[in-house]
């Protein structure tokens, strides 16, 4: 993919996000916090690119998918006040549609605009199906750990300073405290937390940390690693037992996948 094009569709997103800002300064405050989500995504989505040897054709493809992967998010907040999908709909979804009406993917050959549709529809999936096309996989773990890794940095921040988040919309409501026995066991066994099982704020602050078993790039990791990620989650968390247990586990998970680095 032509990098010129890329450019192209940077400043189509540009001016498709400034047609949402009005007058309602929370609409502009959660509006340009998914701005600057994006811009570090596709940061992040250059930076894995580049050390997984993507020439740069794919680069830009890459690129392409990490500008548009939430797309739908400045529909879904002006609409419905809220970035939960579970409580207005689903955003890869709707990114997707806005992506159609306004053919803005159109100058893309079939195969990049597949791909740039498919990997937006399973970013933000529990898990990925099953896959022949390897290139098209590498495209849709790509968006994967570059959106993981920035949504790790964002709630580090938030749980360690929650007195800077007070005016947000996070989602993250749940007030009640302890860990759940199948969110536990889970973690504990190396897999992924299914959001229906969390009931506690500490329950959903595990199932970002199990994140950490989806990523897929050495490289990612060593960034989670070296900004301290998981540290500053579980800083945030009661020192029991069993908390103690998922950092040490985490922490040699980590330092196992990134040996050598
Ligand atoms: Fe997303």
């Amino acid at each position: 993919m032509d990098r010129r094009l890329f450019e192209s569709m940077d400043n189509f997103f540009t001016n498709y996000v400034i047609g949402f800002y009005s007058d309602d300064e929370e609409i502009n405050f959660n509006l340009k916090l998914k701005e600057e989500h994006t811009k570090r995504v596709c940061s992040n989505i250059i930076s894995i690119g580049k050390d997984l040897g993507l020439d740069e054709s794919d680069r830009a493809l890459a690129n392409t998918i990490a500008l548009f992967h939430d797309i739908g998010r400045f529909e879904q907040f002006t609409k419905y006040r809220t970035f939960s999908d579970v409580r207005s709909e689903n955003h890869s979804e709707l990114g997707i549609k806005v992506l159609n009406e306004t053919h803005i993917l159109n100058k893309l050959t079939n195969y990049e605009r597949d791909v740039v549709i498919m990997s937006i529809r399973n970013h933000n999936a529990l898990s990925l199906p099953e896959m022949e096309d390897l290139k098209a996989l590498t495209f849709a773990r790509l968006i994967r750990d570059a959106d993981k890794l920035d949504i790790l940095g964002i709630l580090s921040d938030f749980y360690q300073n929650p007195q800077n988040y007070e005016h947000l919309k996070v989602g993250e409501s749940a007030k009640i405290y302890g860990v759940s026995g199948n969110v536990l066991e889970s973690i504990m066994n190396f897999q992924n937390i299914k959001y229906s099982d969390v009931k506690s704020s500490d329950d959903m602050k595990l199932l970002r940390l199990s994140w950490i078993y989806d990523i897929n790039y050495k490289y990612t990791l060593v960034k989670v690693r070296e900004k301290g990620y998981l540290e500053a989650i579980i800083n945030s968390m009661p020192k029991t037992d069993e908390i103690l247990k998922v950092y040490e586990l985490l922490k040699g998970y980590i330092a196992q996948k990134t040996a050598g680095e």
